[in-house]
C-alpha cells in the first residue's frame, strides 16, 4: 500500500499538499528528538517513504488462520484458557455456577457480565510479580437476549421484571478477583479478601470541581458528594501509585423518562440520554427516571478511581477529567514528575482529551498521589492539516469558555465538557476508543473504531474517509524524544496516521497497512489496544462480525521495516468481541475479555455459540489467559 491513501478528497489534498511544508519544520526541528530520530519509522502518511518494501516482523509467531466458529482460537504454539467466566463464585461459601442466571442477590457475589477493561495488578502491591496478582476487569452491560428466554435486544428494557433488571444491575459495574499460576494454569482464589464486586449500588465520592455543584445534587443526596455506584465501565488505566481508573461510558442508556425537567437538558441531549432505558431500571428505581430525579445522570459519565489493594476503599469519581462516554484513561508519568491521563470519548465526531495534573507525583513520597487527580488542566484536541497537534485548554475563563457563553464556572465546563470542546474548536474524530503509549519510543496510539456517519463534506486531516465502517488509528507525537524523554505536558505535538483499516485488497476501503499484510492480518474495526514490554502494539477488534470475520487479537510493529505490519494472534467465538487485552509485566501472558458471545442471536434459544462451557443453555462472557506453550513471551 503506498504512503497515502489516493482519497481525492480535498481534505487530502490538503494533507499532501501540507508535506512539503511539514518536511521543512522536521528538518529545522532536530530536537524533536522522536521525529528526528524517525528513520525507524517508515510509512508516516506525512512522509515520502512509503511502507518498507519488504519486512521481517518482529512478532515470530505463525499468523492464525481466520475462521467465524463457535469457539476461541489461538495461533500454533499457543494456549487460550478461560480465567473467569462470568457467574464465576468470588466468595468462599458460593456454589459453583449452575447453569441458570443467578439471582440479584447471588450475583453480587459472582464475577460480572459482559467483561471489558482488564488491569493486572501484581501481588505484593508494587512488585512486579507475573504469576500473581489481581484482576481488575470492568463489566461494561449486560445482553439480555442472550440471558433471559424469549427477549430481544430491543424489547428487554420493557419486558424485564424487577428480579432481572435488578440482576442487570448486579451484574454490570467491576470485578476485582486474585488470580495465580497454579499447576500450571490461571486460576481465581475464590476465597480471596481482595475479592470484590462494585455496582452501581456500591458507595463512591464525588470529587473535584463538580462535587457539591447544585446540579450533580439529589434527594439522596442532597450535598452532591456521594454517588451510588457506578455505570457502563468500559475502558480504563493503572496509576503509578497502584488505583485502577476505570471509565464510566454511556450512562444514557441506564436512564428513562425525559430531560424536559433538567435544568441542563440541551446538555443532557448532547450526551445521548434519550430515556431509551434499555435495562428497565426507571421502572423500578426513581433515580433511573429523570423526570422523578433529573440530576441523578450528570452523577455518571467520569473517571472513576479505585484501590484494588483495599477491599475497604471508596471509589473516587475525578471529575477534573471531565465529562464524556469515557473510554481510555492512559496514565503517563511525565519526566517532570506531574501524571498525564489520556482519554477518549466514544461517540460519533467526539473527541480527543488529555489531562495534566497540577503537581507532581513523587513515589518516594506516595502521599503526593492523594487526590493528585483533582486538580489540572484538561484539554482537548485540534489535529491540523500540517500535521501538528494542538491542545486546547478547556479551562473556565479562557477563550470562549465564560460565563456569557454559558460557561460560569470550571465545574460548569467539566458537567458540560463536550459543548466546551465544541466552543474551542476541537477535531471531531470517528469514534475514539482505546489509547495507549508506547513504553519505548513515547508516541500515544488514539484508536478510532469507525464512524458510519461520517460523510464527504465533513472530512477532517485526521479522519479521512467517509462512512468510515473500517476504523483508523491515529499516532499523537510528543515532542522532547523517545520513550521517558518524551514531553507529555507539551502543548503542541505533531500527529500521524498508523494504519487506516479495511481490507486493503477492497480499493473502496482505501485501507492502508503494511504492503505484506496477509489475507488474515489486516483487521477492520480496531477498539481496544495495549502495548508490550518491547513496545509492539496489541489491537482488539469490535465489528468485524459485520464483515462476516470474528473479532480478534492483532499483533503489529510500530517503528522499523515492518510498521504496520498486522498478525493474528487469537479469534473469538461468534457474536463475541475482544476487549481489554492486558499484559502481565512480563509479557508472557496476554489476558483478553471475550465480550458478549452469541449476542448476534435474536433470542436465546437460538443462541450461536455455548462459549466456553458448550453444555447448558447460556453463553458466558470470559476473560481468558493468552500464553505461549514453551513459556516465553507472547509474540517473540
Ligand atoms: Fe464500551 Fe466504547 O466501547
Ligand atoms: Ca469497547
Ligand atoms: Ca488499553
Amino acid at each position: 500500500m503506498a504512503d497515502c491513501p489516493s482519497n481525492s478528497s480535498p481534505i487530502i489534498r490538503d494533507v499532501i499538499a501540507a508535506r512539503a511544508s511539514r518536511r521543512a519544520f522536521l528538518s529545522g526541528a532536530a530536537s524533536l528528538g522522536a521525529l528526528a530520530a524517525g528513520s525507524g519509522f517508515v510509512g508516516s502518511f506525512f512522509a515520502e517513504e512509503s511502507f518498507a518494501a519488504s519486512a521481517t516482523s518482529s512478532l515470530g509467531f505463525s499468523e492464525l488462520k481466520r475462521v467465524y466458529d463457535k469457539d476461541m482460537a489461538v495461533a500454533p504454539g499457543y494456549t487460550a484458557e478461560v480465567v473467569a467466566r462470568w457467574g464465576d463464585p468470588i466468595a468462599a461459601d458460593v456454589a459453583d455456577f449452575s447453569g441458570e442466571v443467578p439471582s440479584a442477590a447471588e450475583q453480587l457475589v459472582r464475577f460480572g457480565y459482559n467483561c471489558d477493561y482488564i488491569a493486572f495488578m501484581p501481588l505484593p502491591k508494587g512488585s512486579a510479580t507475573a504469576d500473581h496478582g489481581l484482576l481488575c476487569v470492568n463489566n461494561e452491560y449486560i445482553s439480555p437476549n442472550v440471558i433471559f428466554d424469549g427477549m430481544t435486544e430491543d424489547d428487554a428494557g420493557k419486558m424485564m421484571t424487577q428480579e432481572q433488571v435488578d440482576f442487570g444491575m448486579a451484574a454490570m459495574g467491576h470485578s476485582i478477583v486474585e488470580v495465580k499460576i497454579e499447576n500450571g494454569r490461571w486460576a481465581m482464589v475464590k476465597d480471596s479478601p481482595f475479592n470484590r464486586r462494585l455496582t452501581v449500588e456500591t458507595k463512591m465520592q464525588l470529587s473535584g470541581p463538580v462535587a457539591g455543584h447544585d446540579l450533580v445534587k439529589t434527594k439522596e443526596d442532597p450535598q452532591g458528594l456521594t454517588v451510588k455506584g457506578t455505570n457502563y465501565n468500559c475502558g480504563g488505566g493503572v496509576t503509578p501509585w497502584g488505583t485502577v481508573l476505570t471509565c464510566e461510558e454511556g450512562a444514557s442508556d441506564t436512564f428513562g423518562g425525559s430531560t424536559a425537567g433538567s435544568p441542563i437538558a440541551a446538555v443532557l441531549d448532547r450526551y445521548g440520554f434519550d430515556g431509551s432505558d434499555l435495562y428497565g431500571r426507571a421502572r423500578f428505581h426513581d433515580r433511573f427516571d429523570m423526570d422523578k430525579e433529573p440530576n441523578e445522570p450528570n452523577r455518571f459519565d467520569w473517571v472513576v478511581e479505585i484501590d484494588p489493594y483495599d477491599p475497604q476503599s471508596t471509589p473516587i469519581k475525578r471529575t477534573a477529567l471531565g465529562r464524556m462516554s469515557h473510554e481510555a484513561s492512559t496514565v503517563v508519568h511525565n519526566k517532570d514528575g506531574r501524571i498525564v491521563v489520556y482519554m477518549g470519548d466514544d461517540d460519533y465526531f467526539e473527541y480527543t482529551y488529555r489531562f495534566v495534573t497540577e503537581a507532581a507525583f513523587d513515589p518516594a513520597q506516595p502521599e503526593t498521589a492523594k487526590d493528585i487527580l483533582d486538580k489540572g488542566v484538561l484539554s482537548v484536541a485540534r489535529f491540523d492539516t500540517d500535521g501538528t497537534l494542538h491542545w486546547l485548554p478547556l479551562v473556565h475563563g479562557q477563550g470562549p469558555l465564560t460565563a456569557e457563553n454559558g460557561f460560569a464556572s470550571q465545574a460548569d465546563v467539566l458537567l458540560k465538557t463536550r459543548l466546551a470542546a465544541d466552543a474551542v474548536g476541537a477535531t471531531p474524530m470517528d469514534r475514539p476508543e482505546d489509547f495507549e503509549t508506547n513504553p519505548v519510543t513515547g508516541r500515544v496510539y488514539a484508536v478510532m473504531t469507525k464512524n458510519k456517519k461520517r460523510e464527504q463534506d465533513k472530512l477532517n486531516p485526521a479522519n479521512t474517509r467517509p462512512e468510515n465502517l473500517w476504523g483508523h488509528i491515529v499516532e499523537l507525537i510528543p515532542p522532547g524524544g523517545r520513550g521517558k524523554d518524551a514531553d507529555h505536558t507539551a502543548e503542541v505535538y505533531q500527529w500521524d496516521l498508523f494504519v487506516l483499516a479495511g481490507n486493503p485488497k477492497d480499493e473502496a476501503t482505501k485501507a492502508s497497512f503494511h504492503p505484506e499484510t496477509s489475507e488474515n492480518g489486516w483487521f477492520v474495526c480496531p477498539d481496544n489496544i495495549s502495548f508490550d514490554p518491547q513496545g509492539r502494539l496489541w489491537v482488539a477488534t469490535d465489528g468485524a462480525n459485520d464483515f462476516g470475520l470474528p473479532d480478534g487479537i492483532y499483533g503489529i510493529d510500530t517503528e522499523g521495516p515492518a510498521r504496520g505490519l498486522p498478525k493474528l494472534l487469537f479469534t473469538c467465538p461468534a457474536g463475541a468481541e475482544a476487549t481489554g487485552p492486558c499484559f502481565t509485566p512480563d509479557g508472557k501472558t496476554l489476558f483478553v475479555s471475550v465480550q458478549h458471545p452469541a449476542e448476534d442471536a435474536e433470542t436465546l434459544d437460538k443462541a450461536t455459540t455455548l462459549w466456553p462451557d458448550f453444555n447448558g443453555k447460556l453463553p458466558r462472557p470470559s476473560v481468558v489467559a493468552i500464553r505461549r506453550q514453551d513459556g516465553a513471551a507472547v509474540g517473540v
